[in-house]
């Protein structure tokens, strides 16, 4: 269902990148009421935006066309969330200070939805103790910040300053928005592929993108929980707001996640671990010699296996398995020798499934059933997954 939310746009050059931001948030099927600063509509046109929302652009307080209503207050009273992007250090003070004096401010202070703040200004404007005073009085109350990224500034200044990508900005959105039913619970996953060195120049890998797993991540953190992503080699963006352990092969993820699984309520190992690595690593780099050359690998050690092991009464263990036949007699053996309480199982050979996509055809097995979902993104399957762990987790009680 569409989420409807409020995007205020204050007066900074960033301004035209909520442009961009508002179009992409359209296409994600949010309805938008965009509220905009006199100084903004210097950098950007209303009309510009109205284009995309198509609803009407607020900038006079006092712009009143339905006498029904009271129009900052009716918008404040309908949104699920309110960001301002960007915020410049003007907006943030004001807002701080409670001061309402055109649309954005009223509006700002007449909600009582869970509200962003993504600021955008010169390095020196940041940093100056008054703003960073005045955000933290936002933060004291319960207002998200994303704070600025670093680098090239407008003004020509290099630093902290520039308006945060739009990945985050639409990561902060969805993290507000959601329920938070795991608020209080530790959730580690793992994800990605790893790699099996052979020597300094060469290694042993798989096809892994680690968007799952990712996915999974991200879902466990807006639904409240409090995440670490332990993850092999991927050229993802890594989530700005998530606790990430970076790892290269399957030792040091196995060393990484058993020294504090112990610690977590769930366990959802979404990594493809390779399963064997090169016996001896080679110092120098391997020169080719013959027509065929063998290579020694030894077994890694099953991390899922061993958490199965090792479970405790309250946790929750969730493995993956990708098969390119029998399916769901393989995941269901695995579901047994692994001790687990629910196998996600996907068929490579499935359109729609597999590494690089961004969706997925999953089967979800537990001990008491076996549930075929349809084709779907990785996202929201990550959702899916989660919540069936927690009926899991329910079970126990
Ligand atoms: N896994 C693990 N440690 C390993 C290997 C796999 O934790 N050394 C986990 C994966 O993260 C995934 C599940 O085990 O959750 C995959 O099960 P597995 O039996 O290893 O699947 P395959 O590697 O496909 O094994 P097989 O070749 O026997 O089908």
């Amino acid at each position: 269902m569409s989420k409807r939310i409020i995007i205020g746009i204050t007066g900074s050059i960033a301004a035209f990148k909520a442009i961009q931001l508002i179009s992409d948030l359209v296409k994600m099927n949010y309805t938008i009421d965009v509220l905009m600063s006199e100084s903004a509509t210097k950098f950007i046109t209303p009309l510009c935006i109205q284009s995309l929302t198509k609803s009407k652009v607020y900038v006079d307080t006092f712009d009143e066309e339905e006498p029904a209503t009271i129009t900052h207050v009716d918008i404040a009273a309908k949104a699920e969330a309110f960001m301002i992007v960007p915020a410049s250090a003007n907006t943030i003070a004001k807002v701080a200070y409670g001061m309402a004096d055109n649309m954005l401010t009223c509006a700002f202070l007449a909600s009582t939805c869970p509200k962003i703040i993504a600021p955008a200004m010169n390095i020196h404007m940041y940093q100056n103790p008054i703003t960073q005073r005045n955000i933290q009085i936002l933060k004291d109350t319960g207002v998200y910040f994303v704070e600025p990224d670093e680098g090239l500034l407008a003004c020509g200044d290099v630093g902290q300053g520039k308006l945060a990508s739009e990945s985050k900005l639409i990561d902060a959105l969805e993290y507000v928005l959601a329920p938070k039913p795991l608020l209080g619970k530790k959730v580690l996953v793992s994800a990605g592929p790893t790699q099996e060195a052979m020597d300094p120049v060469r290694y042993i890998t798989n096809h892994s993108s680690g968007k799952m797993g990712y996915a999974v991540a991200k879902a466990a953190y807006n639904l409240g929980a409090d995440v670490t992503l332990v993850s092999g080699p991927t050229y993802i963006e890594k989530p700005f707001n998530i606790k990430i352990i970076n790892v290269m092969s399957a030792l040091q993820m196995f060393e990484t996640i058993t020294s504090i699984s112990d610690k977590q309520d769930y366990l959802i190992l979404a990594a493809a671990v390779g399963d064997y690595r090169p016996k001896n690593i080679s110092n120098e780099k391997i020169k080719k010699n013959d027509d065929h050359m063998i290579l020694d690998l030894e077994k890694n050690k099953d991390i899922l296996y061993y958490l199965g092991q090792h479970k405790k009464d309250h946790q929750i263990l969730c493995g993956f398995a990708m098969e390119t036949n029998h399916l769901i007699e393989n995941a269901k053996t695995k579901l047994e020798k692994k001790n687990c309480d629910m196998i996600v199982a996907n068929n490579l050979k499935v359109e729609g499934a597999g590494f690089e996509t961004n969706t997925n055809v999953v089967t979800l097995i537990t001990k008491d059933s076996i549930e075929n979902l349809d084709i779907m993104s990785k996202k929201d399957l990550a959702y899916e997954i989660l919540e069936r762990l927690m009926k899991e987790e329910d079970k126990k009680c």
